[in-house]
């Protein structure tokens, strides 16, 4: 049984002092940083690129989740990957070569996640499922923070662990969007075990505690 981990999400950060923003996470207790890479594309809304995370990397310990939300993922996996992401994880939507783009990842020593819009069935992971690390469950449409969480994500999560157990799969499940201590004991009994939070952190009196009514502490 993997344990809950929180990765806070920047986009909800200060982004005049993201350096100060992320080590205000580690020292309440979280275990990795989310960092949501958008393109105007695929998503209505641009974010950072990777010479934004290379400058980030030397300011914490955290493990680096970086959501891709871009077309064309192939092209970024690696300057992603060389500017220090521990984790990359690309949307099916965007990936007709879903299976290379895995091997890819992890061949970069990095690892390997796939995530689904909530309007994308499970059955487009079929063929990767046993070979990937976190599959991400997005219980937002993509591309902005603090948006209400999508209480469909709770049985989809409940379906996805079930084939992930099917396969014999190490996939550790990932939900992001509208996640707060209510959403939270939702998707945790359903079978999530790394919440992403970006409003429910940020934008709370107090970041610790935050974190740990997310965590369950
Ligand atoms: C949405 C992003 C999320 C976002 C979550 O497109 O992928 O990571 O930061 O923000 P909240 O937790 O506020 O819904
Ligand atoms: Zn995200």
């Amino acid at each position: 049984m993997n344990r809950i981990k929180i990765a806070p999400s920047i986009l909800s950060a200060d982004f005049a002092c993201l350096a100060q923003e992320i080590k205000r996470i580690e020292a309440a207790g979280a275990d990795m940083v989310h960092i949501d890479i958008m393109d105007g594309h695929f998503v209505p809304n641009l974010t950072f690129g990777p010479p934004v995370i290379a400058a980030l990397r030397a300011h914490t310990k955290l493990e680096f989740d970086v959501h891709l939300m871009v077309t064309n993922p192939e092209a970024y996996i690696e300057p992603f990957a060389k500017a220090g992401a521990d984790w990359i994880t690309f949307h099916a939507e965007t990936a007709p070569h879903m299976h290379r783009l895995v091997q890819q990842i992890k061949e970069l020593g990095v690892k390997a996640g796939v995530a689904l819009n909530p309007g994308t069935s499970l059955t487009a992971l079929d063929e990767v499922l046993a070979e990937l690390d976190m599959v991400l469950i997005m219980s937002v449409n993509p591309g902005f923070g603090g948006q209400k969480f999508i209480e469909a994500s709770v049985d989809k999560i409940i379906r996805l662990k079930k084939r992930i157990e099917n396969c014999g799969s190490k996939a550790e499940i990932q939900v992001d969007g509208g996640v707060n201590s209510q959403t939270a004991v939702l998707v945790k009994k359903a079978g999530a075990t790394i919440l992403v939070a970006g409003s429910a952190v940020y934008q709370a009196p107090d970041i610790a505690q935050a974190i740990d009514a997310i965590r369950g502490a």
